[in-house]
C-alpha cells in the first residue's frame, strides 16, 4: 500500500464525484493503494482488486455480516437496527445463515423462477404500452422502477397497490441512507407492515413465499417470527433496488449506444452476454463486513469493529481479470463477474434477477427496438450501496 492516509481518505459512495464515475477512483486506487480507506460515515475500508475482494468476502470468520452490512457505519446504532437493517441471511453469520439461507432457496430455483416469468412478462408489456402510447417516457422511472416491486410483492403475496409504498422504503433504506432518521423510519414501517402480512398467513395461508416461511419447519421447530420477518424485509431490500438498478443500466446503455441497440436487435441470440456485461459493466451492488478482530488486509492495519466495504462492482473492473476492463463488449466471452458477490453470501435472487432482465429487455426491444436519450444531461444517478441510474428519458 501507498499513499499518505489523506490521500487515500477521499472516496465518498455517495459523493456527486464518485456516483458520476466511480470507475476512475477505483483505477487510481488500483494502482496506489489497492486498499483504500475513508473516514466518511464512521469510516471503512475498500478493496479495489478482484483478488483481494474475493479474498475478503471468502473469510467470513475475519469479516463478519453479522455486525453490521451497509456501507455506514451508524454511531449508536443499537443491535436490533443494525440486525433489521440486514435481516437473515444478509445480516447473519454461520450457522444460522445456513438455515435461514436454505428458507429462502427454495422460492428462488430455476423452476420456480420459471413460474413467475409469465406474469412478469405480462406485467412487462403492460407498462411498455403505455410508454408506447404517450410517445415518450422515462425507461427508470416508467419501467424498470416499476417491475421488480411488482415481482417480489406477487411472490410475498402482497397487494400491488403497495408497490409504491415499499419503493419508498427501499430507497429510503439504501438511496438516502445517510439521513439516518429517515432510514430508521422506514426500516420500522417495513417491519409493521410485514408484521400485518405475516399474521394474516398465519390465519389463511396461500402459495406465496411468506405462507412458505410461516408454515415451514426447521428440525421440527417453526421458524422463528423475528426471522420470519427478517428474510421478508430482506426480500424487498435485496431484490427491489438492485434489479431496478440493472433493468435501467440495460437501458441507459442501449439508449446511449446505438450501435449495441442494433445490433442487440438484429441478433438477439446475443441478449445473455449482453445482460452478463452489464452486470459485470454497470454492477449496482456493494456490501459491507466489519471486522471480527484486528486483523491485516493488503498491508492495512484493520482494527476489530472496522467496516470493510466488498466493493463488487471494482472488482468486476479490474484489468487482470477482464481484458479491456473499462470497455463494454456486448458479445464478451468469459465472464466470470462479481455483480452477485461470491462466497457464502452469493445473490440467493440471481436466478430471478436474470429472467427480470432477460423479459423486461425483450419486451421492451419489441415494443420499443428504436430508442434514444432525450437529453443526456437530464440522466440521473443513485449511488450508495446500489448504484444505478434514477431517470433516463428516452424518445423514439
Ligand atoms: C441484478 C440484481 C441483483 C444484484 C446485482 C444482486 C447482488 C447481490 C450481492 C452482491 C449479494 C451479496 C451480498 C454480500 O456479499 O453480502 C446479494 C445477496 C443477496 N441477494 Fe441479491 N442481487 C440482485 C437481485 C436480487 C433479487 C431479485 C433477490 C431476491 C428477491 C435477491 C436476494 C438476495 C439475498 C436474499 C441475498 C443474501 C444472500 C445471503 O446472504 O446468503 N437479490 N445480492
Amino acid at each position: 500500500m501507498t499513499g499518505t492516509a489523506s490521500e487515500r481518505n477521499d472516496y465518498d459512495l455517495f459523493g456527486e464525484a464518485y456516483v458520476a464515475d466511480p470507475a476512475q477512483s477505483w483505477a487510481r486506487f488500483r494502482d496506489e493503494c489497492p486498499v483504500a480507506h475513508s473516514t466518511e460515515y464512521g469510516g471503512s475500508w475498500m478493496p479495489v482488486r478482484y483478488d483481494d475482494v474475493t479474498a475478503a468476502a471468502r473469510d467470513v470468520e475475519t469479516f463478519v455480516s453479522s455486525k453490521g452490512v451497509s456501507v455506514l457505519k451508524i454511531a449508536n446504532a443499537s443491535d436490533s437496527e443494525v440486525v433489521s437493517a440486514g435481516g437473515p441471511p444478509i445480516g447473519v453469520d454461520p450457522p444460522m445463515h445456513t438455515w435461514t439461507r436454505r428458507l429462502l432457496l427454495a422460492g428462488m430455483s430455476p423452476k420456480s423462477v420459471q413460474s413467475y416469468e409469465v406474469g412478469t412478462r405480462e406485467l412487462c408489456q403492460r407498462l411498455v404500452a403505455k410508454i408506447v402510447d404517450r410517445g415518450h417516457g422515462d425507461a427508470a422511472v416508467d419501467y424498470a422502477q416499476r417491475l421488480p416491486v411488482r415481482v417480489i410483492g406477487a411472490l410475498l403475496g402482497v397487494p400491488e397497490q403497495d408497490s409504491d409504498r415499499f419503493v419508498t422504503w427501499v430507497r429510503q433504506i439504501l438511496e438516502f441512507a445517510h439521513n439516518v432518521d429517515g432510514r430508521k423510519k422506514a426500516i420500522g414501517e417495513l417491519n409493521d407492515y410485514m408484521r400485518v402480512q405475516v399474521a394474516d398467513r398465519r390465519l389463511n395461508p396461500g402459495d406465496d413465499i411468506l405462507s412458505h416461511l410461516v408454515t415451514v419447519e426447521v428440525e421440527g421447530e417453526p421458524v422463528p417470527e423475528d426471522v420470519i420477518l427478517g428474510e421478508a424485509a430482506l426480500l424487498l431490500v435485496a431484490g427491489v433496488d438492485t434489479t431496478w438498478s440493472a433493468i435501467g443500466s440495460s437501458l441507459y446503455h442501449l439508449a446511449s449506444h446505438p450501435e449495441d441497440r442494433r445490433r442487440l436487435v438484429a441478433e438477439p441470440e446475443l441478449l445473455d452476454a449482453f445482460i452478463e456485461e452489464v452486470l459485470r459493466f454497470y454492477s449496482p451492488v456493494t456490501m459491507g463486513r466489519t471486522a471480527a478482530t484486528d486483523t491485516e488486509f493488503g498491508g492495512c492495519p484493520i482494527a476489530e469493529g472496522d467496516r470493510v466495504l466488498m466493493n463488487f462492482p471494482a472488482a468486476n473492473r479490474d484489468p487482470d481479470h477482464f481484458e479491456d476492463s473499462d470497455t463494454f463488449i456486448i458479445d464478451r466471452g468469459r465472464n466470470r463477474h462479481l455483480a452477485f458477490g461470491v462466497g457464502i453470501h452469493r445473490c440467493a435472487g440471481s436466478n430471478l434477477a436474470r429472467m427480470e432482465m432477460r423479459v423486461a429487455l425483450e419486451e421492451w426491444l419489441i415494443a420499443i427496438p428504436e430508442f434514444e436519450l432525450a437529453d443526456p444531461s437530464a440522466v440521473t444517478w443513485a449511488g450508495g450501496q446500489v448504484r444505478g441510474p434514477r431517470s433516463v428519458p428516452v424518445t423514439f
